[in-house]
């Protein structure tokens, strides 16, 4: 028997990310968003509050940001990116990183995957940014990449969350194969 919850978004786990940037001040910092979705097969989406006032206006006049994917290794270090504000605290040195071409957008060494993104479009709803995101470069530990050059997010059990019990979520169990096992479905 469901019990109607009334207005409530359901649509939780949403994949962890840490969103790197370079403040006006010159200085790199990260913070972390999982309001993340994917809206077309080579674009993406991170939902930025705007009253995150100095990354947003750095991700706006940059035009580019890295988004990482994060594992439980991670997990600290990216929960503390998601309470400590860079206009008071320097996160800069929480991750070590390197810059491609896109030059502000920080590429996180130890993530499993990191993509360097340039902003294609923003909407705006409510007090939120959300900014579509063409990936230009998606970096990938070699041992999560399989034998057909796939990336393989089952041995890189990427960190989920959600915002009822606000927990952290791990995934790595494979429950079937896409577009194949409801070739054995029976009416
Ligand atoms: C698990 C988790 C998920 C978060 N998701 C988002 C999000 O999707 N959008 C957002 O604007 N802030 C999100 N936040 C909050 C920001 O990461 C947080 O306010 C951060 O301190 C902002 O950093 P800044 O002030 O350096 O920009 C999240 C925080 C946590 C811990």
């Amino acid at each position: 028997m469901q019990k109607d919850l009334g207005e409530v978004m359901g649509l939780y786990p949403t994949p962890v990310t840490v969103v790197g940037t370079v403040l006006e001040n010159g200085r790199v910092n990260f913070l972390t968003i999982a309001h993340v979705g994917v809206t077309e097969h080579k674009r993406l989406l991170i939902s930025v509050d705007k009253g995150h006032a100095l990354s947003d206006a750095a991700i706006a006049k940059n035009g580019v940001v890295s988004v990482s994917l994060v594992n439980r290794e991670m997990l600290e270090a990216v929960d503390y990116c998601g309470i400590a504000k860079g206009a008071k605290e320097d996160k800069s040195t929480v991750f070590a990183h390197r810059f491609d071409e896109l030059e502000k957008a920080p590429i996180i060494e130890k993530a499993p995957l990191c993509m360097t993104c340039r902003i294609i479009k923003t909407v705006e709803v409510g007090s939120f940014h959300n900014y579509i995101l063409q990936p230009v470069h998606t970096y990938v530990q070699e041992e999560y990449i399989n034998e057909k050059g796939k990336i393989d997010y089952a041995s890189m059990k990427p960190i989920l969350f959600e915002f009822q019990n606000l927990n952290y979520l791990e995934t790595g169990a494979i429950a079937g194969k896409c577009w194949n096992i409801g070739k054995n479905y029976k009416k």
